[in-house]
């Protein structure tokens, strides 16, 4: 156990873990050169094609007579409970900072996790060898950013493999071995996935005790009995050991029937020899943001919930709950960490599982306290109460914090009290980089805030936030009626000060998207009884035989047979026909 040392790679995204990850595998043998493919442990091939972590990775290698336990980690904001459930299964994280852009938010957010699970942490600057690597002001940063001494920052290529043998060594000497823990087997799933040829796998972490091939285990927090098939480490590739002692991390293949049973979290235990009180586990983790998802032939429905709760597992920050709409059929509501985590989820679902997806426009989620004391969960606007009943609606805020060059630090606080928000610090790293603390309604952050923040900085700026809390505000429910009928999908719940905007933009971009009518058509949007905005799409004599000359009847027919399938395709609103692409096309670009 005292030559064990369990560790994870922390960074913004894009700083340069996956490549790390390589050259360790490579430089101390786990992998053959010969083998080796740029970011090993990026196994998706969603990861691979995007060029970014989304799923925590473990490997194990051997170095001078130790045993070291990696696990790699997501950079990306939106995949954090990622990060954090790795940060409780290591005692040392190496923090890895890209020398040509020095701290990220990120960055910042993740030295704070780290911080609080109690790691040894171990800087480093990456990308030396880039001519653009400003070293010594680098490591300026990252010495205050941790009360060190500069000179304490490490300097190393990811690409070249410069100063990772160093590194390695400062692992064995830096991070402190596992703790004795005596007792029964005790051991944390930090992560499982579901193989199609093997069934259940669990990540684990083992804390005290043993597990052996053949044992017989019981997940303490489901109550379920299985067998442990298979036991060993992952070199990436799976390599099936006798059994896992204290301290080792490594996965256990089982025969649990149901994926409902296999939470992260949980703790393994043998049956024979049950421990008394589980390991502490993993707080639940809140999404931030929500949609639906629709099979767009609705005989996938019962494939859809199957390949959700075969995904959950792999995401254990992922639940859903069935609902019907009467324009899509059967479908799921779903919470995301956030729109990237929703992106993904859908293209997993897709590629994994074979299904085709129609999503619907994510939303937050509001507390409605009504006037007679109860308190209402809603996430769509046509579910709000009627607003005689409704005392206040309270909308949830993250805080968080940029990482911006001196000269935006203007634009930056101009985007943040656009957004609604409010500056909470501003402290400075050195003259020319400085961090803004700040909190803000989610709504805003989710829309187009990133993306105003890159276009404001030149791209300079990062942006990390989490969730912190719901805060009353000042909202109304926006209606959208077409001809004077109201139409409950385009609903939405807009603070009042951007009402009038929203109003007139939706209007404006109905009427580019609805078809004209053999009538005229008022686009509306409406507080309660109040107009806040009007289109009006002007009525046309559709006749498409008109522009056919002569008297080719069949040609005729066949052209009103496609009109007639055409509008097999409209919705009915009211008197209104739309095209079904509408409500896609708004998505698209809400
Ligand atoms: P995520 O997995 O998305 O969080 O990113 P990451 O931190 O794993 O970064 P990744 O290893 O994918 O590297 C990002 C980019 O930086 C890639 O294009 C790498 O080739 C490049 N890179 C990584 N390390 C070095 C280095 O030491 N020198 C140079 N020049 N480029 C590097």
């Amino acid at each position: 156990m005292d030559k064990i040392r369990n560790f994870c790679i922390i960074a913004h995204i894009d700083h340069g873990k996956s490549t790390l990850a390589d050259r360790l595998l490579e430089i101390t043998g786990t992998v053959e050169k010969r083998d080796m493919k740029a970011q090993m442990l990026d196994t998706m091939e969603l990861e691979r094609e995007k060029g970014i972590t989304i799923k925590l990775q473990p490997a194990r290698m051997q170095w001078k007579g130790h045993e070291l336990n990696l696990i790699d980690t997501p950079g990306h904001v939106d995949f954090s409970y990622e990060v954090s459930r790795s940060l409780e299964a290591v005692e040392g994280a190496i923090l890895v900072v890209d020398a040509s852009q020095g701290i990220q938010a990120q960055t910042l957010a993740n030295v704070y996790m780290a911080i609080e699970a109690g790691l040894e942490i171990i800087p480093v600057m990456n990308k030396i060898d880039l001519p653009a690597a400003e070293p010594e002001r680098v490591a300026q940063e990252i010495g205050k950013l941790l009360g060190v001494d500069p000179s304490t920052v490490g300097s190393i290529s990811a690409k070249t493999g410069q100063g990772v043998e160093e590194l390695l060594d400062r692992v064995i000497s830096d991070v402190r071995p596992p703790d004795k823990e005596d007792g029964p087997a005790r051991a944390l799933i930090f992560d499982s996935v579901y193989d199609g040829y093997r069934g259940v796998i669990l990540y684990v972490r083992v804390v005290s005790g043993v597990i052996s091939t053949n044992s017989e285990i019981t997940l303490m927090q489901s109550k379920s009995d299985s067998l442990a098939l298979e036991v060993g480490h992952l070199a990436p590739a799976r390599v099936e050991d006798p059994s896992l002692s204290p301290g080792q991390i490594g996965f256990i293949t089982t025969n649990i029937k149901s994926v409902q049973f296999a939470r992260v979290g949980d703790t393994v235990t043998l049956t024979s020899d049950s421990a008394s009180q589980p390991l502490p586990g993993y707080k639940k983790v809140q999404p931030l943001i929500f949609a639906s998802l629709y099979p767009t032939s609705q005989e996938e429905y019962p494939k859809l919930t199957d390949s959700l709760d075969k995904l959950s597992l792999n995401d254990a920050s992922l639940s859903y709950t069935s609902e019907n709409s009467v324009a899509l059929g059967f479908g799921v509501r779903i919470g995301f960490l956030g729109l990237l985590h929703l992106e993904i989820i859908k293209e997993r679902l897709e590629r994994e599982f074979d299904l085709d997806l129609i999503v619907t426009s994510p939303s937050v989620s509001y507390q409605v306290s009504l006037t007679n004391g109860k308190v209402e969960m809603v996430e769509q606007a046509s579910a709000l109460p009627d607003e005689s009943q409704i005392a206040t609606i309270a909308e949830p805020w993250v805080k968080g914090e940029i990482v911006t060059p001196s000269e935006y630090i203007g634009p930056v606080l101009g985007l943040i009290v656009e957004a609604r928000g409010r500056q909470t610090k501003l402290e400075y790293f050195d003259q020319t980089r400085a961090v803004i603390g700040f909190e803000a309604p989610l709504a805003e952050i989710i829309t187009d805030f990133y993306d105003a923040l890159k276009s404001q900085t030149s791209g300079f700026a990062s942006l990390a936030y989490d969730w912190d809390r719901y805060e009353v505000g000042d909202l109304v429910k926006v209606d959208i009626l077409l001809a004077g009928e109201k139409v409950d999908s385009l609903g939405a719940i807009i603070a009042r000060s951007k009402a009038d905007n929203y109003g007139r933009d939706l209007c404006e971009r109905l009427k580019q998207l609805i078809p004209r009518q053999n009538f005229e058509v008022a686009v509306q949007a409406a507080i309660g009884a109040k107009f806040i905005a009007r289109e009006t799409i002007s009525a046309v004599r559709k006749d498409v035989t008109a522009k056919l000359y002569g008297g080719d009847i069949t040609r005729k027919k066949k052209l009103l047979q496609k009109q007639k399938k055409g509008k097999a395709r409209m919705k009915q609103i009211g008197k209104v026909s739309i095209p079904s692409s509408v409500f896609m096309d708004l998505i698209k670009k809400g």
